[in-house]
């Protein structure tokens, strides 16, 4: 197929590189009046190799500028993941005379036999890095020892950096008051999944939404996914200014899908917002997707924020950010019931992101709240579709109080490693009639997220039809549904 064929696969929302590989954000930023997203890069050629930052810029987070290559591949080695922070108080004392924004980038050089810790500071706002002079900052004499995440720790007056001691399975915790010698202060892990490698650690203060601030510590696994291949992990606890503890032994994973990896937050947000993005796609086989000039898309912006579930546990909320300035209303309807007789078919425009906002209820009454629920079938379920005969389905199994994502009736990407169903149980005790279910979609080129069930889910998926589509199919099976509300909007720059 000719490359101008996939253009319906290249997302419009959702950021992704002009031409070759894109993998993990980096050095995610705020300085004052825009925001920086770096990123792990080849504009060469859409795989991994000769590694590089690439680099936008933006004033809402979802509208990208493209700017120059910012950190490049050199015999020091590729330019692996990292952060990037404002030393506003100039404790390096590397930004003597200068008036800011004073941008400091903390990253990994690797190169086969050694991965170390390298400082640049940047006095053109972001656009390039001066290497300091005495690199690397932090090195323990290891080929498995990278992406830096570095934040300041008030009560502790100190910077802290969390790194991955890859095939060790634990997170360093280093502290410095300079940003360029590094003590160790502890660490952590193994914790969680068993797993191959430990990556891209991330560690932030987030708000409960009893405004209680937790400290979450997520760290990128790979391979080990119990859905196969890469998926992140996280941790909610304390951290003291040494040590991260966590509240219980319980293992979250941010998402139920297979293409949400290396999850990075925005330093120096105002008002301390938790905005996380993350790469949207899986080392199984994110070299090989079938549009061949560029690969790789990094997920919407997502607030996050913490909320006690109804066992008591905390959990992830994550929450699309900033959507209303591109939104475009293309149908608002309310209260209509749905059963087999009724199913809904709804045309879609051909090109552009569409966002889908549904709450449904179903008629059945919930048969036994913990008992076997036998044969019974009473299902929703809502179909992105095309003249090809493909199918994109998210579903709600009422019985079993589950909610599924289909993706295995598209025929445009055939890998093994690309699985096809994924499922998440739905916590019921949210809704009043405990038979309620809550879907917000976006679905923009080969793009998919969902978040479900109060935003307490969310499952991001690439997904790659052959051909657009062009019709939406709402359908009940065995009760009815009353749709309380639907809303179908487009997302358009
Ligand atoms: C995670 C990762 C990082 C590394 C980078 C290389 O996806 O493997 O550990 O720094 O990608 O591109």
């Amino acid at each position: 197929r000719s490359p101008d064929s996939l253009d319906f696969l290249r997302p419009g929302i959702h950021f992704t590189p002009v031409a070759g590989f894109m993998n993990d954000p980096n050095g995610l930023v705020f300085d004052g009046t825009q925001y920086h997203l770096y990123y792990q890069h080849n504009p060469k050629a859409a795989y991994s190799a000769e590694i590089c930052w690439g680099h936008a810029t933006s004033h809402d987070l979802l509208s990208w500028k493209d700017q120059p290559i910012a950190l490049h591949n050199t015999p020091e080695g590729q330019a692996f993941s990292g952060c990037a922070l404002l030393d506003t108080e100039n404790t390096s004392g590397l930004f003597d005379g200068f008036d800011g924004p004073n941008i400091v980038a903390l990253y990994t050089r690797s190169l086969p036999t050694r991965q170390s810790q390298y400082l640049a500071v940047s006095h053109d706002d972001g656009q390039s890095f001066t290497s300091y002079e005495s690199n690397p900052v932090l090195d323990i004499g290891s080929p498995d020892f990278r992406d830096p995440q570095v934040l300041w720790h008030e009560p502790s007056a100190q910077w802290v950096m969390v790194i991955a001691e890859v095939d060790r399975h634990r997170i360093g915790f280093y502290g410095s008051t300079n940003l360029i010698d590094w003590t160790v202060l502890s660490h952590f892990g193994p914790a969680g999944l068993p797993t191959v490698n430990y990556e891209c650690p991330n560690l932030i203060e987030i708000r409960d939404e009893g405004g209680k601030r937790r400290w979450v510590l997520f760290v990128s696994i790979n391979p080990g996914s119990p859905m196969g291949g890469s998926v992140t992990q996280y941790f909610i606890g304390n951290f003291d200014g040494r040590a991260f503890t966590p509240c219980d032994g319980i293992l979250r994973l941010t998402d139920f899908a297979k293409d949400a990896y290396a999850l990075q937050v925005w330093s120096n947000m105002p008002d301390d917002e938790a905005v996380s993005i993350a790469w949207m796609g899986n080392w199984q086989y994110c070299q090989e997707l079938p549009t061949p000039d560029w690969r790789g898309v990094m997920t919407l912006p997502r607030t996050m924020s913490i909320r006690q579930d109804t066992h008591g546990y905390p959990r992830l909320v994550q929450v699309p950010r900033g959507l209303e300035p591109f939104r475009q209303s293309l149908l608002s309807e309310s209260a209509f019931s749905l059963n087999e007789a009724s199913r809904r078919e709804i045309g879609l425009p051909e090109s552009g992101a569409i966002e889908l906002v549904i709450r449904l209820t179903a008629a059945m009454p919930r048969p036994v709240e913990h008992g076997p629920v036998g044969p019974t079938i009473n299902r929703f379920e809502l179909a992105f579709a095309n003249a090809g005969g493909e199918r994109l389905s998210v579903g709600y199994d009422v019985p079993s109080s589950q909610i599924w994502l289909d993706r295995s009736k598209l025929r445009g990407f055939d890998h093994a490693f690309f699985t096809g169903r994924f499922s998440a149980p739905v916590d019921t005790t949210l809704y009043p009639d405990r038979r309620t279910l809550d879907l917000h979609l976006i679905l923009d080129g080969c793009a998919f997220e969902l978040y479900a069930n109060q935003y307490l889910e969310t499952a991001t998926a690439l997904v790659y039809p052959e051909q657009p589509f062009d019709r939406l199919y709402l359908s009940a099976e065995g009760t009815d549904f009353l749709i309380e509300a639907l809303e179908i909007n487009t997302l358009d720059k």
